[in-house]
């Protein structure tokens, strides 16, 4: 069984596991970065990691268009269930057998808002952790700081992991490279980066020193592109 992750921008991502459509905090209408269409995109599941719009994004519409399930917090969950989404709730810790594989949620250091809803609040931050049906793992941190759990996280013997570089709300590419040194993935896709603006970065300058500080292979993706594993 092959596994195929497509970036749509930002920390948007499509996933291809076990034969189901995944979409990973699917901002897309709004994000100039998108490599696809919300009006299109085809999804059984999504999965966000918490409430800010450029993860929750497109969540709404697509989960109606396609009657897909969307799993996240039970705060974001709830909210979901006013908007007629159907929904799976869990919390940081908790792991579920989905019919794509073993997700369970994991800490993020972040913030809770619940963006568009007047005070609203998310719950905690979450990132994801998703033992497919192959076996394969699978981390998408979220938005998030360094903390020192990502050891924890490690002990998992990661495939594939998404980092945030951008810095300014989430880990920068000094502390992206400890994040790295503590997930020991295989391979590590940056995002939630830019070339230009406020989460201006590098990655090709990142890449370079995760590969000559780490065994881990870093491959950067531009918006459309994929990687198999
Ligand atoms: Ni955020
Ligand atoms: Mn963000």
């Amino acid at each position: 069984m092959e596994n195929k992750l497509t970036f749509l921008g930002h920390a948007a991502f499509a996933l291809e596991t076990g034969g189901y459509q995944i979409l990973i905090d699917p901002f897309l209408s709004r994000n100039p970065q998108a490599s696809l269409s919300a009006e299109i995109v085809p999804a059984d599941f999504i999965l966000v990691t918490h409430g800010h719009a450029d993860h929750l994004g497109d969540t709404v519409s697509i989960a109606k268009r396609t009657g897909a399930l969307v799993i996240s917090t039970s705060e974001i969950g709830d909210w979901l269930e006013e908007q007629q989404v159907k929904t799976h709730s869990q919390s940081l810790g908790g792991g579920f057998h989905h019919p794509f594989g073993y997700l369970k949620l994991t800490y993020a250091l972040h913030g809770a808002g619940l963006d568009g809803v007047p005070h609203g609040c998310g719950g905690n931050p979450a990132g994801l952790l998703l033992t497919c049906l192959d076996g394969t793992k699978f981390y998408h941190a979220g938005d998030t700081g360094l903390f020192g759990d990502m050891r924890l996280i490690g002990e998992e013997r990661l495939d594939v992991a998404c980092l945030p570089i951008g810095d300014n709300y989430t880990m920068g590419p000094a502390d992206a490279l400890r994040a790295v040194k503590l997930l020991q993935p295989k391979v590590v896709i940056p995002m939630h980066y830019s070339r230009e603006g406020l989460l201006r970065q590098d990655p090709e300058a990142w890449k370079s020193q995760v590969e000559q500080e780490t065994a881990t292979k870093v491959r950067i993706l531009n918006p459309g592109e994929s990687i198999s594993f």
